[in-house]
């Protein structure tokens, strides 16, 4: 009796393992532009079979949650949009992408949920890339680095995965017998679809540019019923997400390290980012003045939805954080209390022209610390007219690095002047920054019909 259930056990536990164990020898070079591998007998039937159910089973929950358009109707849209399986659903899903972890060596939170995909007769997906070229879909996990693409089915006739841009090599190795392919196959490298293979490729090229060669489609199906589920990787976790509001936080532990070393200013596309994605050390860069921008663009669209009331209390969060980090002082509240119904744009009107002199300051004093002799009462008299402006509006962080500045012009200190103009910059940068955010959210809630809320404070 114990040993029948010892054998048993046996069984089982190697049935799973070499399921999960990759055996590099089951693996077949595609093409190497793009850089795309196919691997036979990836999943098993059951796993292909748990596959197709669980996408059936969502099918159906959703025909019923939506009821309106009818079920015919509905579960036609929903093939071709396809269905997600949520990571981790159950065991079985967890092994696969367990699975799909080791073969890839790409971590799994770097994955997209599975999406299951049903063709029909004619169906088929046209010619794409799987990467992305837009910074809303960038900012979570950033660029799809791989897609794993697992054939659920056999496929009759048609319905080949095909690189119409992929490079053919010169000896066309593990090419399909072509008389088996369907003629739109025929127009690039192509993969017939056997249950269980699945198909790896690259959206990104090894320096982490995008591979244009990496352009697929599905074949129509021709003859029988095609199931696909894919598996979308990232550069980086898509399990985390997107920073909250006006948040600014290091995304690596070592980033005060590198900043402390220079790597702000040496390597500024990853410390600090680009106008297109944060980069992973702003905080440390003290850079987040881009990142209050770049987040107020991406949740533009959700705040269109939001109560006038919230987005009030939002903007009076965010005015308070100001006051607290010591971006601006009291004369600030002051100039917001000159603001009436007579004078709606007062403040506005002062932050511009604010904003219009330190500019030209900030070029003057950069091209006056540029010069062979430098003239320090000349570098002096900006650094006053900028501390005069950014005291009257109670830019006080850029006031201070000002009164810093003209101790350096006094010792005639150059690279002490170098430094503080730097310093002055980038507190000229955030300051900027902060005070746009603050105007735009005070015009998103007048346009929404609210009031711009004040704050009470004492100092
Ligand atoms: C959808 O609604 C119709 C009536 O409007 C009903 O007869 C049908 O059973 C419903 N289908 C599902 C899947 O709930
Ligand atoms: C799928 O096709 C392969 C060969 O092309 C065959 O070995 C396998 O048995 C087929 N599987 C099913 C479920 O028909
Ligand atoms: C990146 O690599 C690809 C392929 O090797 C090459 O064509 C491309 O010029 C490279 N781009 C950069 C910016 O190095």
């Amino acid at each position: 009796m114990s040993r029948v259930w010892l054998v048993i056990v046996f069984v089982l536990i190697s049935k799973v393992s070499s399921s999960i164990i990759i055996n590099p020898s089951k693996v077949k070079q595609i093409s190497w532009k793009p850089r795309a591998f196919l691997y036979q007998h990836f999943l098993t039937d059951f796993q292909c079979h748990h596959l197709i159910s669980l996408a059936k089973s969502e099918l159906q929950r959703s025909a019923v949650a939506d009821n309106l358009s009818g079920q015919t109707k509905l579960s036609h849209v929903r093939t071709s949009s396809g269905m997600f399986i949520s990571k981790n659903k159950d065991p079985i899903v967890a092994a696969i992408e367990d699975k799909i972890s080791s073969w890839t060596f790409l971590p799994k939170e770097n994955g997209e949920d599975i999406q299951v995909l049903r063709y029909e007769h004619g169906q088929k997906y046209d010619p794409h890339y799987d990467y992305f070229t837009d910074k809303v879909n960038i900012a979570r996990g950033g660029h799809r680095i791989a897609t794993v693409l697992m054939y659920l089915t056999n496929v009759t006739k048609g319905g080949e995965t095909v690189f119409p841009s992929a490079e053919e090599p010169s000896s066309r190795r593990g090419s399909e017998a072509s008389s088996d392919l369907s003629e739109c196959a025929k127009k690039g490298i192509a993969v017939k679809p056997r249950r269980g293979d699945a198909l790896l490729f690259f959206s990104l090229h090894t320096n982490a540019t995008v591979d244009t060669s990496s352009l697929h489609a599905g074949c129509p199906v021709i003859e029988g019923e095609k199931w696909s589920a894919t598996k979308w990787i990232h550069v980086d976790s898509f399990d985390k997400t997107v920073g909250a509001a006006g948040e600014c936080s290091d995304q690596h532990v070592s980033c005060e390290r590198w900043a402390s070393l220079g790597e702000c200013t040496n390597n500024p596309e990853y410390m600090i980012g680009s106008s297109d994605l944060p980069g992973y050390c702003r905080k440390s860069c003290k850079a987040c003045c881009k990142e209050a921008l770049w987040w107020l663009e991406l949740c533009e669209g959700q705040r269109q939805n939001m109560e006038v009331d919230q987005m009030q209390r939002q903007c009076l969060d965010y005015t308070k954080s100001l006051f607290l980090e010591g971006f601006l002082d009291g004369q600030f509240l002051q100039l917001q209390q000159l603001q009436d119904e007579n004078n709606p744009d007062f403040v506005v009107e002062v932050v511009s022209l604010f904003l219009e002199d330190s500019e030209r300051l900030v070029n003057d004093l950069t091209f006056a610390l540029d010069q062979k002799i430098i003239d320090f009462k000349k570098v002096d008299a900006h650094v006053h007219q900028l501390k005069g402006s950014s005291s009257s509006i109670g830019a006080q962080r850029v006031k201070n690095c000002c009164i810093a500045f003209r101790n350096c012009c006094e010792e005639q200190n150059l690279d002490a002047c170098l430094s503080c103009l730097q310093q002055v910059k980038q507190e000229y940068c955030l300051v900027k920054n902060k005070l746009e955010t603050l105007i735009r959210l005070e015009q998103q809630i007048v346009a929404a019909g609210g009031s711009i809320p004040t704050i009470e404070f004492s100092f």
